[in-house]
């Protein structure tokens, strides 16, 4: 430790030395050799560009260093670029160093070396420089191997290209560089703007006006923004221009994703040391997802000033800072607590407001007033977004509100008794222009990945004109229960609008929405694959036979079409999406209590099939793509008798496996009822945790399967590690749960309780003992 000082010294002489050396060389001045260093805490602390416009070195951050490129004092230095921008500020004892081999290395004061620019392949990089561009290049005899243009973080400056694919990710804040949570991105079809908090989901909230099919962004040096396609250079689409008409003739231009997640042009006059905006990509601030926190939205009420509100009954975390949202001054729901109290809840308008959150119920058809009441009356409701025949239920907490003129939708409020009512909503500028309503693009995702499959209406030359109808001919009213229609191909054309409002795509073909001519009921029609002749008759025999199940927990067929080969089934409507989307889609986990509901819900579908039907069904290919949710969050499944349906012969082709296979699925001799047990043994699991069966991005390798995951949690007695972060967990149900999870996916079927068991287990009802590991051979004695 004793001769460190001296090393210090002599550095610093060889650094001074080097320092005066350079700066004798006119020529020489801007290129930086290989051995020469910058110290964090002392001179050199940078390199400058020749025109000294730039520098490349330490600035601070925090409480230490980070090293980066900035733009100097025009009027203050604005940081371009930084280096590693992730990692923790550095103390005053680092260095950076552009060794002899050529590798740009950011030491901390302990020694360990950072790589920078690592050119592996590179041999004899020779030289570095600061460009007056304010790009770090490092040089191959003379040729450019690497460029800190190359690697933006939230700028590009004049000269400089964003690439196809490429990003600008914003600061945290002004004064801290660490990766923020606004992205932008070239794609093929231009650039987007997104908030991205969680790998799952990101919230566009911005494109550009469409540009060329492989685009670049470009700012060039007088200061005009385009893409322009990659392949012509000609081509350009100007989403700004900055420059100024003004005999002002130094001028660096740079575009910065900031960390408000607005996108702007600056320009900044070297003259007269003056910075001004001159575009930035949206007109209302508001319009970036989180520039207020939770519970409170945002408003370009006076002038072009955004401010955060609360919701009325909600006050600011902290007044000094209201763009971290608001809380309510209640902890308890009072429908909680008092569960034989009838409490009136109220609620306050709000009109043209969005917001996202976790959105629980979409109900249709319903009056202005009936929305109100139906949030005021509900539990978990904090708030409803109602457009005409379109009920949105929210539960707290919200998130993205923003209120504007353009907004056509009308916002609910509840009202807890004795919370304090806050000021008036703020009026909104009558000249902004429209945008997107976050909100409303959040809900519409949830009811996305929708379930099963329907058909692509191709134009079928040899329309079969004649149909016979299943049952009675005057049996055609919907609301007849338990008779299943047979429609005709053109009704099915006209119910769903020429099969245009896509739900999604499932194991068979497209699914699609319709509604019903006569009462206005919304339908899904699925698509299966085609039916041979000779089997006409067969399927509607069956479907006859599958048409006759109704239970709650099972999703009603309301009837059929078979024409020519094609062959379609007629669904009830699920307005909430299906499992899938509701476990793995969303921002938020959904509550436990809604989980666990869901979970008996499909235990007692399944026991339907099973035992209560006529002919027993193996459903044999449940999953969460398949088990859909209504208007309450009720489960129930679908597709069930279609693995029947499908010979032995077809099930590889046209279905494919099951989701979920049990072991003993290979031999379809010994399929029985276990294996749907099977399933759901696996969709109780993911319906505990929220995560996927198989999930392999970020996990370590016991934590790809969930069954293994599960199982460790639970010989290991660290069952809370499944529901982290998660309130209002009853853990003894969890505990419950997962052991008739466990149960239910032992690779033996016999060992497999039968699902009327499961749901006594579930409940409480009938004692669960510990299960054995799943997959082990189970030893007997
Ligand atoms: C910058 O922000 C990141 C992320 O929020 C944080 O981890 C880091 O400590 C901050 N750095 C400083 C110097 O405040
Ligand atoms: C820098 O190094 C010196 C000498 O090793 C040491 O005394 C000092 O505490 C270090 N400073 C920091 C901030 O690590
Ligand atoms: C640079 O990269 C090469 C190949 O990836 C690696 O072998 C070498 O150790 C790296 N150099 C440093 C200093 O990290
Ligand atoms: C750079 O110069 C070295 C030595 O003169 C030579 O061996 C090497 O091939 C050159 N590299 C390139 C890319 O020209
Ligand atoms: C969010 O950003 C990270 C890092 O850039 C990226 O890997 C991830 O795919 C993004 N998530 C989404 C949904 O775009
Ligand atoms: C950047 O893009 C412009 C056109 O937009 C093109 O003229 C220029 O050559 C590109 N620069 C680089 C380094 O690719
Ligand atoms: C910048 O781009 C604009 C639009 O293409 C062009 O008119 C202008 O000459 C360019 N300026 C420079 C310095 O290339
Ligand atoms: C940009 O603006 C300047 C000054 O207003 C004008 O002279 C120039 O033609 C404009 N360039 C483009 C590409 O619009
Ligand atoms: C720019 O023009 C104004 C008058 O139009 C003059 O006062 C000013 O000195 C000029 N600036 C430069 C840098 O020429
Ligand atoms: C609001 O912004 C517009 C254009 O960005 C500008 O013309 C106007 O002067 C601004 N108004 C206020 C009050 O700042
Ligand atoms: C919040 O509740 C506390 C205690 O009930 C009360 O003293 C306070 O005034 C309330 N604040 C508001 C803004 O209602
Ligand atoms: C709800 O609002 C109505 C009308 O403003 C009022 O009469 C009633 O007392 C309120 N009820 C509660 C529980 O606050």
């Amino acid at each position: 430790m004793a001769h460190v000082p001296s090393n210090i010294i002599l550095l610093l002489f060889l650094l001074v030395s080097f320092h005066v050396n350079v700066i004798a060389e006119e020529d020489e001045a801007n290129i930086i050799k290989p051995g020469s260093s910058l110290y964090a805490g002392k001179q050199p602390s940078s390199w400058a560009s020749p025109s000294g416009n730039f520098e490349f070195g330490f600035y601070r951050q925090g409480e230490g260093y980070a090293a980066g490129i900035w733009l100097v004092g025009r009027p203050e230095n604005t940081i371009v670029w930084t280096a590693k921008r992730d990692d923790p500020p550095v103390s005053s004892n680092a260095t950076l160093e552009f060794t002899r081999q050529g590798v740009l290395l950011l030491r901390t004061e302990d020694g360990v070396g950072n790589v920078i620019a690592n050119l592996s392949g590179v041999q004899f990089v020779d030289s570095a420089s600061l460009l007056d561009t304010g790009n770090l290049v490092l040089y191959e005899n003379r040729s450019v191997v690497w460029e800190s243009f190359d690697i933006p973080t939230d700028t590009i400056l004049g000269c400089q290209n964003l690439s196809l694919d490429s990003e600008l990710i914003s600061s945290v804040s002004s004064s801290n560089h660490s990766t923020g949570h606004y992205h932008l991105l070239l794609k093929s079809d231009g650039l987007v703007a997104n908030l991205n908090i969680s790998s799952a989901a990101a919230y566009e909230y911005w494109v550009s006006p469409n540009g060329f099919s492989s685009p670049v962004l470009n700012l060039n040096e007088s200061g005009v923004l385009a893409l322009s396609s990659s392949q012509n250079f000609d081509q350009e689409n100007v989403l700004a221009n900055g420059s100024t008409t003004g005999n002002e003739t130094m001028i660096i231009y740079r575009a910065t994703l900031d960390h408000d997640g607005v996108f702007r042009l600056y320009s900044h006059q070297l003259e007269s040391n003056t910075m001004s905006n001159k575009w930035q990509n949206l007109d209302d601030e508001c319009e970036v997802p989180g520039r207020c926190g939770l519970n409170s939205y945002c408003s370009t009420s006076r002038g072009n000033d955004t401010e955060c509100y609360c919701y009325p009954g909600f006050i600011f975390i902290d007044e000094n800072a209201k763009f971290l949202g608001c809380s309510q001054n209640f902890t308890v729901d009072g429908c909680e607590t008092k569960r034989d109290v009838v409490i009136h809840h109220n609620s306050t308008t709000l009109d043209n407001m969005s917001w996202a959150g976790n959105l629980y119920s979409v109900k249709r058809n319903l009056e202005r007033e009936d929305c109100k009441k139906a949030c005021e009356d509900d539990c978990s409701c904090g708030g409803a977004l109602y457009t005409p025949n379109h009920c949105s239920m929210y539960s707290l907490p919200l998130k993205y509100g923003r209120k504007h003129v353009s907004i056509t939708t009308t916002a609910f409020i509840k009202l807890i008794p004795g919370r304090s009512t806050i000021s008036p909503p703020p009026e909104t500028s009558p000249n902004q222009s429209l945008i997107l309503t976050m909100g409303l693009s959040l809900g519409s995702v949830a009811s996305l990945c929708f379930v099963i499959a329907i058909c692509s209406f191709l134009l079928y030359r040899h329309r079969v004109q004649s149909y016979e109808k299943l049952l009675d001919s005057k049996s055609s009213g919907f609301a007849e229960q338990f008779t299943l229609r047979s429609f005709t191909l053109n009704e099915l054309d006209e119910a769903t609008q020429g099969f245009q409002d896509e739900l999604g795509k499932g194991s068979f073909g497209a699914v699609y929405k319709g509604t019903l001519p006569g009462d206005g009921k919304s339908i899904a029609v699925k698509r299966l694959g085609m039916v041979k002749e000779g089997e006409r008759d067969q399927f509607r025999t069956e479907m006859t036979a599958i048409g006759r199940n109704n239970h709650r927990n099972l999703v009603r067929l309301l009837g059929f079409c078979v024409e020519g080969s094609r062959k379609f089934l007629v669904y009830e409507y699920m307005s909430n999406g299906s499992l899938a989307d509701f476990l793995f889609n969303r921002n938020e986990r959904p509550v436990w209590k809604q989980r666990a509901r869901i979970a008996l819900d499909v235990a007692k579908g399944i026991l339907y099939l099973h035992e209560e039907c006529e002919v027993s069904i193996i459903h044999c290919n449940i999953k969460p793509c398949n088990i859909l949710l209504d208007d309450s969050l009720t489960a129930k499944i679908s597709d069930f008798g279609l693995a029947k349906l499908l010979r032995p012969n077809q099930r590889s082709s046209t279905s494919g496996t099951a989701w979920y296979p049990a072991p003993e699925w290979q031999n379809s001799a010994l399929l029985s009822v276990k294996v749907d047990v099977y399933s759901f043994g696996v969709i109780l699991l993911e319906i505990i945790c929220c995560r996927r069966n198989i999930e392999v991005e970020g996990r370590s390798a016991d934590e790809i399967l969930l069954s293994t995951f599960v199982y460790n949690c639970f010989v290991g007695g660290e069952l809370n590690k499944l529901v982290e972060g998660e309130e209002e967990v009853d853990m003894k149900m969890v505990e419950r749960f997962v052991k008739v999870g466990l149960w239910c996916i032992q690779d033996d079927p016999n060992l497999r309780p039968l699902v009327k068991n499961v749901i006594l287990m579930l409940e409480g009802t009938m004692n669960v003992p510990i299960p054995p590991s799943p997959s082990l051979p189970h030893v007997t004695n």
